[in-house]
């Protein structure tokens, strides 16, 4: 059977910062706020993980110096581990990783809590987790590529919409509060159907900032 979440299910929209213009972060990210998102998404890239390479702990600082908003740092990086730390005290309140990306799921998660920030487990679109259902009720979120990450702008994965179905069931089944969350192409049309597999979350670059109002763009998302 198709799951098909609920009309009812709330939808949080975090634009992410890759896409704003980096020459003023700081208004970028007040922008986003008086445009209302539930947050801002900031893409952090080391260069190995994927190939690109984006910010640090002193952006992440002066981002959350601009504005209020909840810091959703996505970390594709190797060894996340040794980056929590600075993150967290530079104003992140989730820090995203990729299972693909640590040798320890479990030393990462218990480290981030001890920190004091949410935990997000991230998983690239090829990847299975059908190993990692043992720390679902350890983390607050799961982050579903639907591109391979690395870059902006582009094209939304459909082949992942069965992966977040599975993970919403799995999370309804083990009774769960635990978010889906989907970044990578997302706009009015696919973040519809990510939104109706499963997931809650919607994280998009490209399609909110390609408006100036971005208002506009992201009320379309909700
Ligand atoms: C991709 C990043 C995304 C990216 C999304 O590796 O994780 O957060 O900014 O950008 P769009 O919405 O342009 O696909
Ligand atoms: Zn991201």
């Amino acid at each position: 059977m198709i799951y098909i979440q609920s009309m009812k299910a709330k939808i949080q929209v975090f634009p992410s910062i890759l896409a704003a213009d980096f020459s003023k972060l700081g208004e970028e990210a007040k922008r986003v706020e008086e445009a209302g998102a539930d947050g801002i998404h900031i893409d952090i890239m080391d260069g190995h993980f994927v190939p690109n390479l984006t910010l640090g702990p002193k952006a992440v600082a002066a981002i959350n110096r601009s504005t209020n908003l909840f810091l959703d740092v996505h970390l594709m990086v190797y060894n996340p581990f040794d980056y929590i730390e600075r993150f967290v005290e530079a104003g992140a309140n989730r820090i995203t990783f990729h299972a693909e990306a640590t040798e320890s799921i479990e030393d990462t998660i218990n480290f981030i809590r001890k920190c004091g920030a949410k935990v997000g487990l991230a998983f690239n679109p090829e990847t299975s987790f059908s190993m990692v259902p043992e720390f679902f009720h350890q983390i607050d979120l799961i982050l579903l590529m639907t591109v391979h990450p690395g870059f902006g702008g582009q094209k939304f994965m459909p082949e992942v919409l069965e992966k977040i179905q599975l993970t919403k069931e799995m999370i309804d089944k083990l009774k769960l509060k635990v978010d889906i969350e989907v970044d990578g192409g997302i706009d009015e049309v696919t973040g519809k159907q990510a939104f109706q597999a499963g997931a809650n979350i919607l994280v998009a670059g490209t399609y909110i900032f390609q408006d100036s109002d971005l208002s506009k763009r992201i009320a379309s998302l909700r």
